[in-house]
């Protein structure tokens, strides 16, 4: 098949994985038989410097005129300094405005190989496999609102029953290809929205009758999620919630670098490592790839339906991981290469994967 792929790079981290990331999609398609076209557009920092926006206006027609977008990471300390709506980050949150990301999908899956990474005890994670799904385009993020002087800071939380109903449905679709349990995430002992959030996701629960759905507060969820994850299968919940349970989970899986996304539901899918740009590692060439290598296995699947492609390229990150290999934030006495070393181990294995060879 043929595929635009717009590819934003971004800021610290984000170009070195999106890089290895990119070139996994490009030996998948030679592999595989398929004609990629890849667009490279700035986002973030590195558009700022170079337009004078976080999303230059070529940047989103770029992305809406490609089949899936990809992008490594924005954020940089040098314009921390900046109004919120001049940041790097507004780039990626124009992005998934202007795409109509409302769904974001996080899965959290702990690779066997991986058990002992995480500080949590071995009997504690074993068997983790969760997915987030985490409303993207509303809530506090977007809501009006908003203001900045010297004695107020404002933000408004609103949810209409429209938001939470379409990212309901995807949370119960997707249980439904899965282990059939929804756990609705909310603050509704205190919060009206919540309150909203939990009516609708309680009707929208009715048109799917074989999954079970509980709902509990994100205090209590945040605690559950480290003593007893297992227990999880989809866990549906709002913008900020989502996006502060999903690093919470990415402890399970052994590091934040191992976490892949998908943001769905608009007219192009995004996909991205759910890491930011890790100003702290940039350019010693440590990052760990393979969160945005996985969001690639997702890209496959989500936006260009090549099931099989997808699997083996998940399927090649699993078979690394058991040889033994990782970057050094995945601390269970690897054998620690580099981003591209692990990146490439990654590419020798799809193509084992793609071509039979065992
Ligand atoms: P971060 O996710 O960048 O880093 C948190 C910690 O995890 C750091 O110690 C970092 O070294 C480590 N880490 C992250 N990704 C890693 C990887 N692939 N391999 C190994 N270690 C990794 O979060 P932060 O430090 O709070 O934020 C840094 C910047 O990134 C900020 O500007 C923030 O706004 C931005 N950010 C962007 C995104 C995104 O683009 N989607 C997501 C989160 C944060
Ligand atoms: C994420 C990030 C972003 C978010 C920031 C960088 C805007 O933390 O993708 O998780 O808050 O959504
Ligand atoms: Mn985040």
């Amino acid at each position: 098949m043929r595929a635009r792929i717009a590819v934003l790079p971004g800021d610290g981290i984000g170009p070195e994985v999106a890089r290895e990331a990119r070139a996994c999609l490009e030996q998948v398609a030679s592999l595989a038989g398929h004609a990629f076209q890849f667009l490279e557009l700035p986002i973030g920092s590195a558009a700022i410097d170079a337009c004078g926006t976080p999303l230059p206006d070529a940047t989103l027609e770029g992305c809406l005129a490609s089949d899936a977008v990809f992008l490594g990471a924005v954020g940089d300390p040098k314009h921390d300094a900046l109004p919120a709506h001049q940041k790097p980050e507004k780039g990626l949150l124009a992005l998934r405005k202007g795409l109509g990301a409302f769904a974001n999908i996080r899965p959290a899956f702990l690779h066997p190989a991986l058990v002992n990474a995480s500080p949590l005890r071995p009997e504690v994670v074993r068997g983790t496999d969760l997915v987030i799904v985490r409303e993207l385009a509303g809530g506090l993020y977007f809501g009006e609102p908003r203001s900045l002087t010297e004695d107020t800071g404002t933000n408004t939380l609103a949810y209409s029953r429209f938001e939470v109903e379409r990212i309901a449905r995807v949370a119960f679709e997707l249980a439904m290809g899965r282990r059939r349990k929804v756990t609705s995430v909310d603050k509704a002992n205190v919060l009206e929205s919540s309150l909203l959030w939990r009516s609708v996701v309680k009707e929208v629960a009715q048109g799917y009758p074989e999954v079970a759905l509980e709902h509990q507060y994100v205090d209590s969820c945040a605690m559950a999620i480290v003593t007893r994850p297992t227990s999880f299968d989809v866990v549906v919940t709002d913008n900020l919630f989502g996006d502060i349970l999903s690093d919470e989970a990415s402890v399970l899986t052994g590091s934040l670098g191992m976490l892949p996304s998908a943001s769905l539901g608009g007219k192009v899918g995004l996909y991205e490592p759910v890491h930011g740009s890790a100003p702290d590692i940039k350019g010693r060439g440590v990052a760990n790839p393979l969160g945005a290598i996985l969001s690639a296995a997702m890209l496959l699947r989500h936006s260009l339906g090549l099931e099989a492609e997808a699997a083996a390229l998940e399927a090649a990150v699993g078979r690394t991981l058991d040889a033994g290999y990782g970057t050094p934030d995945l601390k269970c006495g690897r054998n620690h290469v580099s981003t591209r070393g692990l990146a490439d181990l990654v590419r020798v294995n799809v193509g084992n994967l793609l071509l039979g060879t065992p």
